[in-house]
Parts: structure tokens; sequence; C-alpha cells
């Protein structure tokens, strides 16, 4: 059944565990995450882009959702905008039948400028007031994400702020989260701790100086009712990576956000743990794989439905390291 975000992550709270959010934007990757849910008795968070919209269609898109809420009607799903960059996105978002926003008011409407702390107020403040009249739970944030080794948002794909930030703008300041959580009435708040999007996070297998774990304890104090969410999560497998290189892929050196870490900062008080870049490189490694040994194979549902199971298996263990297993 569909559910709000608030609804899952109260549950989450009271159960100390934490949620992984996929991304979504097709059939395998929907497939991959309801297996492995169901395979594992676990909630689940199917989130979607506006990017995501886009390539596959808004009516596409819903249908997937509605499918796979159909095929698994025991299964609690929450349908989330993922980095909604104006109100107006958020709106098409509930109407198209999502239980969940997010205004990421943290940037200009462009979605790459780092936008000034009354814009990100106003527009999270408004779409609060719109999306809680029909039940819809909102996600905000606070800080720009981005690299405190570089200072580089670290983006690839159109969402995150351009140039170098201050070390200030990258780390979400508790007080400020105090005050933002009062005037909004988000229920739930991303926060900047040093990870960023994409699959070039870190240069060296992080440590506190470039990934602020402790950090979130203290956000977690100033605001205990606010759901926190940790963006730019994929731990970066560097199995996956070496897949890839050996088939032709040109990834360099790079390090995500390993499990462990992750696992603490549920335990700081993290609740919603959004996943994009591990099952895109899982995905396609597994594709490159398939294709470069079966190499008479042209039917593409042989590459497609290996790319399902290894996106499948990489979601499974996120599910039972994060302790959702079982809470469905
Ligand atoms: O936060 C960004 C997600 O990875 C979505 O990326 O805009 O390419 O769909 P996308
Ligand atoms: P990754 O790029 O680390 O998977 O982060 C995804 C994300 O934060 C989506 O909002
Ligand atoms: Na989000
Ligand atoms: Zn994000």
């Amino acid at each position: 059944a569909l559910i709000s975000l608030r609804q899952l992550l109260d549950h989450a709270a009271e159960h100390d565990y934490g949620v992984p959010a996929f991304n979504v934007n097709n059939m395998e990757q929907v497939h991959a995450i309801m297996q492995a849910a169901q395979a594992t008795g676990s909630p689940v968070i199917l989130q979607a882009s506006a990017g995501a919209r886009q390539y596959a269609g808004e009516a596409y898109l819903r249908h997937l959702v509605l499918a796979a809420i159909e095929t698994h009607p025991d299964l609690p799903v929450v349908l989330h905008q993922d980095h909604g960059a104006s109100p107006a996105v958020c709106v098409q978002a509930i109407r198209s039948g999502f239980s969940s926003v997010m205004m990421d008011g943290s940037l200009r409407e462009d979605a790459k400028t780092p936008a000034d702390h009354d814009y990100n107020l106003h527009v999270t403040a408004e779409v609060c007031r719109i999306a809680h009249a029909v039940g819809v739970s909102v996600e905000g944030e606070l800080g720009c994400l981005g690299s405190l080794e570089t200072g580089e948002a670290g983006e690839e794909d159109g969402v995150g702020a351009a140039g170098r930030l201050r070390r200030d703008q990258l780390l979400t300041d508790p007080a400020e989260a105090r005050g933002f959580v009062a005037a909004t009435g988000v229920d739930a708040l991303a926060i900047a701790i040093g990870t960023s999007h994409g699959a070039y996070k870190f240069s060296r297998r992080p440590d506190g100086e470039i990934l602020a774990i402790d950090r979130i304890a203290e956000i977690h104090a100033a605001v205990p009712d606010t759901h926190l969410v940790m963006h730019g999560a994929s731990s970066v497998p560097q199995e996956w990576l070496a897949i890839i290189r050996e088939h032709g892929g040109e990834l360099r050196e790079t390090y995500g956000v390993p499990v462990e870490e992750i696992v603490r900062g549920i335990r700081h008080g993290v609740r919603k743990v959004n996943i994009d870049t591990d099952i895109r490189l899982a995905m396609s490694g597994a594709m490159r794989q398939a294709l470069a040994t079966s190499r008479a194979e042209f039917d593409p549902r042989k590459a497609l439905a290996a790319a399902t199971q290894a996106a499948s298996a990489l979601c499974r263990e996120r599910f039972e390291a994060f302790g959702c297993a079982g809470m469905a």
C-alpha cells in the first residue's frame, strides 16, 4: 500500500532502523527494488527525480509504481519526489500521486546555484502548506552537498551546486536546522555532512575529516522530531568498479560512503538513505559483463535481467545492513 514518508520514518525512528531510498527510472529498477524488499520483508521508498519523470514519461512512471504496489500488496511503499527544484515541481508530483516530495531550496531553481536562507525558508514553507493539506510529506534540505576535500559539489547529472563551496556551506549547522524546522514544518531534513552525488565522492577511504558522521548526532539533538536524510549515500563498491573497468569502462579511482559509516549514521539519527549511483554501477557493470560474455546474444532481456539481478542483490544488502529487513 502507498503510505507517506512521515508514516514510514516515524516507524523507523521508533524501531531504530534506516530506510534506503532508491532512485527509479524504469521497470528493471522497480523490479529489482521490489524483489529485494519482498525477499527481506522490507518497507520501500521509491524516489523519482524530475529527470526520471522526463526520462520515463509521467504516466509510465506512475503506472510502474502502481504495478509494484498491485504486485506486492503486503509491502508499504512511499513514492517520493527527489530534489524538487521548485514548488511547481512538487505540485506536479503531488498531482501525479506521490506521497512525499522533496523541496530542495538549498539551491536556486536552476538546481546549481546555492540559494540564500530566506529563499529556502520561503519555498519550503510554501510546499509544506500545500503538501500537508493533502497528507503528503515534505523533505527539505539545509546546507549544500559537496566535498569537504575539494569544495566541489561533485555532481555529474545536473543536481548539485556549481563551483566551489565554503566549509560552512558544506556542513549543516544544528542551530540553523532548529530554526528551519520550526519555520517550515518539514517532516524530513536532508543534511550536508561531506557526501555528494555521483561516483566521485572521495579520493580516499573517508575518515572524520571528510565525512562528518559525528555531526549527525548534533543535528539530531537539535531537531529530534524531524527525520534526517543522508543524500549521496552510495558506497561505490570497488567490485563493481573493477567489473566495469574489466569490460572497457573508464572510471577513475574513487571511494563512496562505506556501509558501516551509513550504519553509524543511522545510529546517530539518519532515517532515509538516498542511493542512486550504486544501482547505476551495478546495472551498467552487469550489462557490460553480460554483453561481453554472451557475444552471440541479441535478446536485450538477457543483459537487462542480469542488471536487474545485480541491482536486486545490492538492494537486499542495503535493506539488511540498515535494519530494514522484517520491518514491513
Ligand atoms: O540526486 C540525484 C539523483 O541521483 C537523480 O539523478 O537527476 O540524473 O535522475 P538524475
Ligand atoms: P548517490 O549519487 O550517492 O547515489 O546519491 C543519490 C541521491 O542523493 C539522490 O537524491
Ligand atoms: Na530526496
Ligand atoms: Zn540527493
